[in-house]
């Protein structure tokens, strides 16, 4: 009873203006000190996209490219994701793209200057969320798509496994949210075009849901 630790609050929650627009939720999210990742990394990067977007997509965190550029998903990743969403018939000036965590986690190469990308704890992902559902708030989309474990896990909760859920759109407090696996695995796999039709059958269904 009544230890005190040397554990401070992480969350953005206290940074978060209550009712902001996407804009004035960015500039604020720059000063995010709600967890200790903004320390090492670069900047915040925050969601891009219209207010409009019927379709948000949540990654996890920005990668090194992102974190120097400041933007979402213009990396080796988004490459790959911009070309299956082309594919799949839904163009990408037409999507929120976020992340779940909006600063880049990382640690330094053993030589040279490239930084390893290192995934966000889990007190991480829920100090960040208060930034995705005040996007979420803001956008309002007919559909969540969560892309990977981190993304779905913030989502749709933490004993979540895309393997099992990946396809199926369900029905989350106010959304309607669809998991998939991250571009990055797809990059990754031992068969990377089977995964990436895999992938690309989730983005089908993704734009089968929304119609017209
Ligand atoms: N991976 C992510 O999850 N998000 C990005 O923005 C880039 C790479
Ligand atoms: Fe704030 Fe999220 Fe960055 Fe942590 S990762 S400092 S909670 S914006």
């Amino acid at each position: 009873m009544g230890t005190t630790t040397s554990r401070t609050t992480t969350s953005a929650a206290e940074f978060v203006p209550q009712g902001a627009d996407l804009a004035a939720l960015r500039r604020a999210a720059d000063g995010c000190r709600g967890c200790r990742l903004y320390e090492p990394a670069t900047q915040t990067v925050f969601g891009a996209g219209p207010a409009d977007a019927r379709l948000v997509l949540v990654g996890e965190q920005p990668g090194d490219v992102e974190d120097r550029q400041g933007e979402p998903f213009v990396g080796p990743a988004g490459r790959l994701l911009d070309k299956a969403l082309d594919e799949a018939d839904l163009a990408r000036e037409g999507v929120y793209l976020t992340n779940a965590v909006k600063h880049f986690k990382f640690v330094p190469a053993e030589r040279g200057k490239r930084r390893i990308h290192k995934s966000p704890s889990r007190g991480e992902v829920v100090a960040c969320l208060p930034w995705l559902h005040a996007e979420l708030g803001q956008v309002r989309p007919d559909l969540v798509v969560c892309l990977g474990a981190t993304a779905a896990k913030a989502v749709l909760g933490a004993a979540v496994k895309v393997t099992e859920r990946r396809g199926q759109v369900e029905r989350v407090d106010d959304y309607d949210v669809i998991a998939t696996v991250h571009p990055s695995a797809v990059l990754r796999a031992p068969d990377r075009d089977e995964a990436y039709q895999a992938f690309l059958a989730d983005l089908r269904v993704v734009r089968a849901h929304l119609g017209e």
